[in-house]
């Protein structure tokens, strides 16, 4: 009987959410702010109260790098908190806020989004009794203290930047003893009911929250993953952003609730300067905005800061966050810029950059749920060589396990995954497989029975192993938390335990918010109990992460540490980008999700995961061939470039609609492998400083208030300006063209664009609006092949766009594209720049890397007519080149240099 209520129970879950007749997110399965207790309390506090905490001022001390202090808060006899407040080097200030003594209950510090102790930076310290006053060593940076309250107030350059506490909303609620009898007003502290769902919460009331006013910005930008503009909405009369990692069926779009991702770094810009906040909580947590642009009820700067002096609350002026977070500790960053990229270096800085990833995973990625067998992955990615359209990595869905038990393969449909797994290796290309977090409760299961018998399970309150639904049915969920079970979890990519496996497959971890089929708003119930006694409710947010953590370490440690990991992950938190790349989760094939798949990779890139895309094509519902044309148009230009798409659509690879349609995918793809040297060299940048790899108009033209708002186009690196078409049957778009001293030239044609603002663009559906803008080089790669490994010794293409001046720069990386030899300094960089009409290769590090790729032609776009030679100069000597002139477009092609790449050298135009 039990067996059979059981599989009647999966049948109704696997119904709901395989089935795709649902049109849009059923909201009622999501908590509201109101229905989220700790939420509407901290909502409701009034900016209009005093704050109750305030320092007790005997408490403070100051070492050389930290300031120490006791709070109280004057509504609770006896109650101690701790404040520290940390300079930290590179114009960052960090302040944690915990219990003072001994707890009830451990509150959780989620240290594994930070990539290190962050490094510390002298202050010294004045004092008054009102005031205390802190400088940073090294920077322009003060900060004033307030007693009582308690108050932060940040000065760069003189300039306030920044107010903490400055509507009085912080809140600490000290854990403490349940009452006999709990007052009316406090049930929602103590138990909360959401459908069917009861949160125990057997702790009681632990809410942190603090508000922020960032005096120097005029808009906001981060907190991903929302489905939301990039430029941040007020939230008055809403609901705030929410992050509570969820696995949300076709989700919204233009809201703030939550998604499978939770990135709590906030950044502010105006025309001056930019500053960013990092809020470290893995708790749900919510974020209310104000005072931005498009508020409606703004007031200026000048009455803010008159009612500031006067000490009463800061109030719709200037734009404002309040952090709301169900527990753990207030523990913040801010950084303080002042450009947008000093920002995202100082930010990286903190919770790690991506470490370069393997070459292949920047090029095209063919993925379905599910290529059914052996021979269907065969069939498709032959059929890319038939139809000349180069695919790197071929991908499997749950479906190719045994039964959904990961790191099996199913044995009739996958009998021989090496022989598979050999065959695209011979063409150049790998497999990913995906292996989710959640566990099928099966005894005749190797995973499940070393997950009992080593106690490796999250826990239900009552101590038992917790029991929910996912796509096996009955499953159990590992505890990454749990040092026992990440040794464990890293073992298992060992070759000879994930049996079938090679080198070249890599891993895809999915459904990791956790997704609990049967689980309050589809996940874990926050009373379960992780390793250390914490509860889901402290660690929810980086369940994913800790996941991804051990895969990371499984994959390095397989090989050795040779060979670099490549992993995707759906859900995610600060300091993914670590370890993994990221993706938009299930979108829908509609062109509103095309459109918003900009903004939510632009919020993450400047939150340090830059390497996102979305599922191309659209993951639900069929695209009709010109949606699915654009899509993939816009993808070429994503860091993370995939196709995917849900069981229940129509098979749809590239050759499956019409000529046409496959003719401009595969151009659009192949134009992607072209740029691949372009996308490697900044995806290394990224690494070394932190620098998106796509980002914002802003972060280039820092001043231009008009980018401010722009997310239908974006830069990738500083060089190419991108405005992929998201409306269906356009003849024309309008691509804003950013810069007052700036020329752009349009990719196809190479006409230049010198006008600032906005222009019509002609767009026919062969048409991608690129432009590259001038002064700037790329390196480009024109052979395109079936996959980039068999293009890796192939010669370059510099493009050289002038500017304005008669000037170009631009840069090279070169490695072996796989391993981490890199790091031992076998790698070629070299910088280019074009000055008096010279075009001059500086081989910046060259001689630990032995290339076998070679200069095959320069491109110098937006030259006059005066030139009919080139030479070039090597140590060797000088050689004459040919060149060939076009007028029409000013396009100069010095043809065939044949220099190895890795070479100092001198083209002149003669
Ligand atoms: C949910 C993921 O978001 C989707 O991409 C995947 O195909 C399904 N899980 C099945 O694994």
């Amino acid at each position: 009987m039990k067996i059979i209520g059981r599989f009647l129970l999966a049948i109704i879950y696997l119904v709901i959410f395989v089935s795709n007749s649902v049109d849009s997110v059923d909201r009622h399965n999501f908590k509201t702010c109101d229905q989220s207790n700790f939420c509407k309390r901290c909502r409701s506090m009034s900016k209009n109260q005093i704050s109750p905490f305030q320092l007790v001022p005997d408490s403070v001390s100051l070492t050389d790098k930290y300031l120490e202090a006791v709070i109280t808060n004057t509504k609770y006899e006896g109650v101690y908190l701790r404040m520290r407040l940390d300079g930290l080097r590179d114009s960052t200030l960090r302040v944690r806020i915990n219990e003072d003594g001994k707890q009830l209950y451990n509150r959780f510090q989620p240290v594994h989004a930070l990539a290190s102790e962050p490094i510390p930076q002298s202050m010294t310290m004045a004092r008054n009794e009102t005031t205390i006053e802190l400088e940073l060593e090294q920077s322009t940076i003060k900060v004033y203290i307030t007693i009582a309250p308690f108050k932060l107030i940040v000065y760069v350059n003189d300039e306030l930047a920044m107010l903490v506490n400055s509507n009085n909303l912080m809140q600490f609620e000290h854990y403490r003893p349940k009452p006999e009898s709990i007052p009316d007003n406090e049930v929602g502290s103590w138990e909360e009911f959401f459908k069917e769902h009861q949160d125990s919460k057997p702790r009681g009331p632990s809410a942190v929250a603090m508000d922020f006013t960032l005096y120097s910005s005029s808009n906001l930008y981060g907190l991903p993953e929302h489905a939301d503009s990039f430029s941040l909405k007020g939230t008055s009369g809403n609901d705030p952003y929410r992050f509570y990692n969820l696995d949300v069926f076709e989700y919204e779009l233009y809201n703030g609730m939550a998604l499978y991702g939770a990135v709590p770094f906030l950044m502010g810009h105006g025309k001056k300067n930019s500053i960013g906040i990092f809020w470290l909580n893995a708790a749900e947590t919510w974020v209310d905005i104000s005072g931005v642009k498009s508020d409606a009820d703004r007031t200026s700067v000048v009455e803010s800061i008159v009612n500031l002096v006067s000490g009463s609350s800061v109030d719709k002026e200037v734009p404002q966050a309040h952090f709301m977070s169900e527990s753990g500790i207030i523990d913040f960053f801010i950084v303080l810029g002042p450009k947008p990229l000093d920002v995202t270096r100082q930010y990286s800085s903190l919770t790690g950059t991506a470490p370069l990833p393997p070459l292949f995973s920047l090029a095209y990625h063919q993925c379905r749920w599910n290529y059914n067998d052996q021979k269907d992955v065969h069939n498709v990615e032959t059929n890319f060589d038939v139809y000349d359209i180069p695919m790197d990595v071929m991908w499997l869905d749950i479906e190719h396990t045994d039964s959904k038990k990961y790191f099996t393969w199913d044995p009739i449909k996958f009998s021989n995954p090496v022989e598979m797994i050999n065959n695209l290796t011979s063409k150049g290309r790998k497999l990913v497989t995906i292996v989710d977090p959640h566990i099928k409760r099966d005894s005749n299961y190797f995973l499940h029975n070393d997950a009992i018998s080593n106690d490796l399970y999250v826990k239900n309150k009552d101590g038992s192993v917790y029991e929910g639904w996912c796509w096996p049915g009955s499953s159990s969920y590992l505890d990454f938390l749990n040092p026992k079970v990440q040794e464990y979890y890293i073992s298992r990519f060992a070759f000879n335990n994930y049996l079938g496996s090679t080198e070249d497959l890599y891993i895809w971890n999915d459904m990791n918010e956790p997704s609990v089929f049967n689980g309050p708003e589809v996940t874990m119930p926050k009373d379960c109990v992780h390793h250390g006694d914490y509860e889901h409710r402290d660690i929810h947010n980086i369940y994913g992460l800790l996941q991804v953590m051990s895969t990371y370490e499984g994959l390095l440690k397989r090989t050795s540490g040779k060979k670099r990991p490549f992993i995707l992950t759906r859900s995610h938190f600060a300091g993914t980008q670590r370890f993994a790349a990221v993706w938009t989760g299930d979108n829908i094939a509609d062109w509103q999700h095309l459109k918003i798949s900009l903004p939510m990779c632009l919020s993450l890139a400047i939150s340090g995961i830059s390497f996102c895309g979305a599922d191309v094509g659209g993951f639900f519902n069929n695209p009709d061939k010109e949606l699915f044309i654009r899509w993939y148009q816009a993808g070429t230009y994503l860091p993370f470039f995939r196709g995917h798409s849900h069981i229940d659509t129509k098979r749809r690879e590239p050759w499956l609609f019409d000529k046409q349609t496959t003719s401009l995918v595969r151009d659009t793809i192949r134009t992607r492998y072209t740029l691949l040297p372009l996308w490697y060299t900044l995806f290394k940048t990224h690494e070394l400083t932190g620098a998106p790899v796509i980002r914002p108009l802003f972060f280039e033209f820092p001043s231009e208030e008009n980018v401010f708002g722009i997310d239908y186009e974006f830069m990738v690196g500083n060089s190419l300006l991108v405005c992929p078409v998201t409306k269906p049957n356009v003849q024309e778009i309008s691509v804003y063209f950013p810069g007052n001293d700036e020329v752009w030239y349009d990719r196809d044609s190479h006409q230049p664009i010198k006008t600032n603002g906005p222009i019509k663009i002609q767009v026919p559906i062969n048409k991608v609006p690129v432009y590259q803008r001038g002064g700037t080089i790329i390196p480009t790669k024109q052979r395109v092949r079936r996959s980039s490994v068999v293009m890796r010794d192939d010669p370059y293409t510099l493009v050289v766009a002038i500017g304005l001046k008669g000037t170009a720069k631009g840069n090279l990386y070169v490695d072996d594209e796989e391993s981490f030899e890199y790091r031992d300094g076998k790698f070629v960089y070299i910088e280019y720049e074009f000055i008096n009409n010279q075009l001059i290769s500086k081989c910046i590090h060259c001689n630990t890397f032995n290339t076998n790729s070679w200069l095959e032609k320069v491109m110098v776009v937006g030259i006059p007519s005066v030139f009919t030679k080139a030479s070039i100069h090597t140590v060797e000597g000088s050689t004459e080149l040919s060149v060939l002139y076009s007028a029409s477009n000013q396009v100069l092609t010095i043809r065939k240099p044949a220099v190895g790449i890795a070479q100092n050298w001198t083209i002149t135009l003669l």
